[in-house]
């Protein structure tokens, strides 16, 4: 039995969550532990010290449920800055057929790491999708293959480096020790995709409540992957204005009463609300409450689409449709929101096949948590080579990029 931990540093909430991995690698999660955020905005730390309390309150808390001692942690990352793109490079083995091995590997995937460097960006997965063997394309694992000339295709992502360091130090700040970070949208997608869906292509799509990670999935590998600066707040204060009501009263609305899409609201439907600086209550049709909430979830989505097509790619990539998640994911009427705004099928994703403390963690708002603790099914040495990546990859590629690169690919 081997304990591994997680953190997901929301906006809205901070979650660890402490498993146990048994010798079939299955996941018993033993300890839970949740805190309200604070001093972090949209996946950045904007007071370290408050920060850090509220993470340390979380772990302490999953802490004594388990009744074990967490140090080594695997955390999230995300921001608006993220970015993502494909790259592609090739080299030549030798004039006849030779054996390929590790190391021409290594240096494949290190040039093409190499070209998706920027300055202020710190890569933080690098995903071979295919390799390409001579001519012979859809190759899975080439080595120990016969070839002379080898291609790799890599999608690579990228968050600014400010924000990376500043996410490790508010958790070493906690006491704690990042040995992996993992970007929110693959976190949640390996909680809660199939992998038949990924297969076929699939948009997973993560709304919280400050960000909305997606990562469209093509032939089981991630293609496009990216993040909004909105979500569920944005929601919640687009009512707030529209209702002259306060932030937490806006926030009650939206639970109880809101809806995703007008057409599923009937007319006549009222509701009661109580304005700012009115004595009285005043009644409002639901369906406006529907309109507001459509018009933003309707530019979040916009949004993504256009960042998809920008990249070069289409939404019907995602031939098994669209997979929501993230504690927006709650809102009624989202599945059928999605559906009509895509012409596509559309499911919640909520995170499944756990052992432990299950009934509580099978909430999409748990995606991301349940899904940084499966990155660390594998044994402890390779986490901390992958540590090194995550922090020294800048400087360029190493010896031990391949094991983490069969790490990273087994794991999504
Ligand atoms: N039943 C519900 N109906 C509508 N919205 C809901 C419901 N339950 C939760 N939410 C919304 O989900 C959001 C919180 O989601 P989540 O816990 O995934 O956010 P987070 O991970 O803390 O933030 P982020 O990932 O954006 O940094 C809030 O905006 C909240 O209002
Ligand atoms: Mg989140």
């Amino acid at each position: 039995m081997r304990t591994v931990a997680s953190i997901d540093i929301g906006t809205e909430k901070i979650v660890a969550l402490v498993g146990e991995i048994d010798t079939y690698g299955d996941i018993h999660i033993v300890g839970i532990g949740e805190a309200k955020s604070r001093g972090v905005d949209r996946g950045s730390i904007t007071r370290l010290e408050r920060a850090a309390r509220a993470i340390a309150s979380a772990v302490r808390e999953a802490e004594e449920m388990s009744g074990q001692k967490v140090n080594h942690v695997i955390i999230n990352i995300s921001s608006p800055k993220l970015k993502s793109q494909n790259e592609k490079d090739t080299i030549n083995i030798s004039s006849s057929p030779t054996e390929i091995e590790e190391d021409h590997i290594n240096r494949l995937i290190e040039r093409s790491t190499a070209k998706g460097k920027e300055d202020g960006f710190e890569i933080i997965h690098t995903i071979p999708r295919k390799y390409v063997l001579d001519d012979q394309e859809g190759i899975e694992d080439p080595v120990g293959l016969l070839g002379s000339k080898l291609t790799a295709q890599v999608h690579l992502i990228k968050v600014k480096t400010a924000v990376v360091r500043n996410l490790e130090k508010a958790v070493s700040y906690a006491g704690y020790q990042p040995i992996l970070q993992v970007v929110n949208a693959l976190a949640s997608a390996k909680a809660v995709l199939r992998d038949e869906e990924k297969d076929d292509g699939v948009l997973l799509i993560d709304i919280g409540a400050g960000l909305t990670d997606f990562v469209l999935f093509s032939e089981g590998y991630p293609v496009m992957t990216g993040c909004i600066a909105m979500g569920g707040n944005s929601i919640t204060k687009d009512i707030s204005i529209f209702m002259k009501v306060d932030n937490e009263e806006a926030e009650r609305i939206k639970k109880e009463n809101g809806v995703a899409l007008v057409d599923l609201v009937k007319g006549g439907d009222i509701l009661r609300i109580k304005p700012r600086g009115e004595g009285r209550e005043v009644t409002i049709e639901k369906r406006q409450l529907a309109e507001v909430i459509q018009i933003r979830l309707e530019e979040i989505m916009e949004k993504i689409v256009k960042e998809i097509e920008d990249a070069g790619f289409k939404l019907d990539t995602a031939n098994a449709g669209i997979v929501i998640t993230g504690g927006t994911a709650n809102l009624k009427g989202i599945r059928e929101f999605m559906e009509r705004f895509t012409d596509l099928p559309a499911r919640i994703g909520k995170p499944t096949e756990l052992g432990g403390l299950k009934e509580r963690l099978e909430d999409p708002k748990y995606a991301t948590g349940v899904g940084l603790l499966r990155f660390g099914t594998r044994p402890e040495g390779l986490l901390s080579e992958q540590r090194t990546s995550v922090t020294n990859n800048t400087g360029g590629v190493k010896g031990f990029m391949k094991k983490i690169i069969d790490f990273i690919k087994e794991l999504l």
